[in-house]
């Protein structure tokens, strides 16, 4: 049957579930039901490209181990939303923590940055160790880590370089120092994208992978997909991978009633945050 006699279909219910089921197992996200129509929509663009008429033809296609088309449909249903410090409050805190590892001693501090979607998250980080560093001084190295599961957001985060209306909540002093004009587009220089690792990763896979242990987990705005249960096992996951005194930093309101003896509540307005506790 030809595209046009199969363009009005919809998904039906049990489709859905079918679809719903496959995301969450392979990436946590859960649909909601309101979200029907935008899957139902991102699917029948690419069938349309691939000339596929069924959803359940596509669906064998996408589910295939080792195929292709599973990363096309991650790319294409993800939400890579994000700005440049984009919860203020969070970053301020972050700031606050920095310049206190930097007014200590000599250190080597790794970051991380889960769900950093096209870059600006990390940019925002390193920015601000840059900024430390400069006021000061200190003895202070650092990497940032930064992962995301949809591999188009990665290679745009690698790329660094954003339209200008992208900077309007960057410091007018900050867009000076990091960025060049690169065409139409402003580029973060190489002195902010050096200590950053940018890496294509699935949270559910570096859950159960030991990495270095961090000193900063900034987790925003991701953990908002998944459902109640699995956001805590992530969550306890991710106090796992901190060292003694290291700080996890998700969005507010993201997770009410998660506890973990491991750590202790940052007492900060406006900012959810936790302190893994010194003595493990
Ligand atoms: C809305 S963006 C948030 C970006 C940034 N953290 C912020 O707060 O602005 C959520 C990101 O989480 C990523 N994501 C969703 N599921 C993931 C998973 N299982 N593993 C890694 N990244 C995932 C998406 O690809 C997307 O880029």
């Amino acid at each position: 049957m030809g595209w046009s006699l199969q363009a009005a279909q919809s998904l039906s219910a049990q489709q859905f579930e079918q679809w719903n089921g496959l995301l969450e197992e392979r990436t946590g996200m859960h649909l909601r039901r309101v979200q029907q129509s935008h899957l139902q929509t991102q699917l029948l663009m690419r069938m349309r490209e691939l000339n596929c008429s069924s959803f359940d033809d596509y669906y064998q296609i996408v589910r295939a181990v080792g195929g292709s088309e599973w990363g096309v449909f991650v790319n294409r249903i993800t939400v890579n939303e994000t700005r440049f410090f984009r919860h203020l409050e969070s970053f301020g805190f972050v700031q606050r923590t920095i310049v206190e590892k930097y007014k200590k001693a000599s250190a080597s501090l790794n970051i991380w940055s889960v769900g950093c979607a096209t870059g600006e998250e990390p940019y925002s980080l390193a920015m601000l160790f840059e900024e430390a560093a400069e006021s000061h001084g200190g003895n202070v190295s650092y990497t940032i880590d930064a992962t995301d599961i949809s591999a188009k957001a990665i290679a745009i985060a690698k790329l660094g370089e954003y339209p200008h209306d992208a900077l309007v909540d960057v410091k007018p002093t900050l867009r000076e120092k990091y960025f060049q004009t690169r065409g139409d587009m402003l580029k973060v220089i190489d002195g902010v994208k050096k200590p950053i690792r940018f890496h294509c990763e699935n949270i559910l896979d570096l859950a159960h992978k030991p990495i270095e242990k961090m000193d900063i987990i900034f987790c925003q705005n991701l953990l908002i997909y998944f459902q109640e249960w699995r956001k805590k096992s992530i969550l306890d996951a991710l106090v796992e991978q901190l060292k003694p005194g290291g700080i996890l930093i998700i969005g507010p309101g993201e997770v009410m009633t998660w506890k973990n003896i491991f750590v202790t509540p940052c007492r900060e307005n406006g900012v959810q945050a936790y302190q893994r506790i010194q003595t493990t």
